[in-house]
């Protein structure tokens, strides 16, 4: 199967369960919905449909269909799951860019910058309980009741590790001093933990096989380590123009992303007179100059490089968590391209 495939396959399916849980109830409340018809893609500001691809790549309803479908089971099956996972992720970034102060996501201005935090805050809110009826709606697929009910549990636990994720990302933009294993604990929560999800449900939904699911949900674990990671690179080398945000945000931003742990690790060896990027972080403001200078600092000591192979590391675990679960079939081969494609990603 190529990816074309997949999305040919998979992308109309879930577009359509989540226009049915996004629907509007009641013309009064369409801004209220309208906002997140906005922020997934499906209208532009004054709420016109549009038909660009605005709304994001869908990567966790897809691993999550193909997961199902990898155990042997139909994918459809799954698709009130792929379409929660879909929403908790869409709730995350709504409030993500509120708390990383973002004017743009995916080429476009992001909800709080055009209707206000209040209304972006709300919004998220809305998605998030949408997200919840979204998954309830398995109890329409005739699966049985102990897969449904462990379904609730392990994606409210996915919600919970996402919001500590999200506190310990905040709250290291005020610290110099975190380590690799604080980094590595930080993004396994706020990434790792919905990619996990996402492969888990489809293969838990799919076979009721706790110890199969928990090998996808392994795979998804790695993979999501992985596409974080590459994300801290695209945070800082990241093209605009491709990946749809300012260039070195992660830096103003005082994200501690993975090559900004790695360079003040570096240099909290050296006197403090030559900690450079130190000092540029203690700074009340970070200006274009300082930006330079960290930029600088990450190139000579190969921070990209470093990042980028622990990305491949991780890839290469989640691979063999893959292969593992012993699957040959049309899902996992799916689940393969699908993976690649994330490796060394551009947006
Ligand atoms: C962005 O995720 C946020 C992270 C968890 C790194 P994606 O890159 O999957 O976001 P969209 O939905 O495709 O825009
Ligand atoms: C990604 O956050 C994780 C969540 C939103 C939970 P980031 O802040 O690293 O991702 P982008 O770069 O804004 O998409
Ligand atoms: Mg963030
Ligand atoms: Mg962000």
């Amino acid at each position: 199967v190529s990816l074309q495939d997949i999305y040919d396959r998979y992308l109309l399916l879930i577009e359509e369960e989540l226009r049915q849980v996004l629907s509007i109830p009641d013309q009064r409340l369409s801004p209220f919905y309208g906002m997140m018809h906005y922020h997934l893609g499906w209208t532009d500001e004054s709420f016109q449909a549009t038909r660009s691809q605005a709304g994001g790549k869908r990567l966790r309803p897809l691993f999550c269909l193909l997961a199902c479908q990898a155990v042997g089971a139909e994918p459809r099956q799954a698709l009130p799951a792929a379409a929660a996972v879909e929403l908790i992720h869409n709730f995350s970034l709504l409030h993500d860019d509120i708390e990383d102060n973002s004017p743009t996501r995916r080429h476009r201005t992001t909800v709080w910058k055009i209707w206000g935090e209040p209304q972006a805050i709300n919004a998220g809110d809305g998605m998030f309980a949408l997200a919840h009826l979204a998954l309830q709606r398995l109890s329409e697929k005739g699966l049985p009741d102990d897969r449904v009910l462990a379904a609730y549990r392990v994606f409210d636990q996915t919600c919970l590790a996402l919001c500590e994720g999200q506190y310990l990302d905040m709250s290291f933009e005020d610290c110099l001093d975190v380590d690799i294993d604080q980094y590595l604990a930080m993004i396994g929560r706020k990434t790792a933990a919905l990619l996990s999800c996402s492969t888990w449900l489809g293969a838990l939904l799919g076979s009721g096989d706790a110890a199969l699911a928990t090998r996808y949900a392994r795979f998804g674990e790695n993979l999501g380590m992985a596409f974080q990671i590459e994300d801290d690179i695209l945070g800082i080398w990241g093209e605009e123009k491709v990946t749809g945000k300012p260039e070195a945000s992660d830096i103003r931003q005082r994200k501690k992303s993975l090559p900004i742990v790695y360079v003040l690790q570096q240099e909290a060896s050296l006197p403090v007179s030559e900690q450079r990027v130190h000092k540029v972080y203690r700074r009340k403001v970070i200006d274009e100059d300082d930006v330079k200078v960290v930029l600088g600092y990450l190139q000579a000591v190969g921070a990209r490089q470093y990042a980028q192979q622990m990305a491949l590391d991780y890839h290469g675990r989640a691979l063999a968590e893959l292969r593992a679960t012993g699957m040959e079939n049309e899902g996992q081969d799916g689940l393969w391209e699908l993976a690649k494609l994330l490796v060394n990603r551009k947006y």
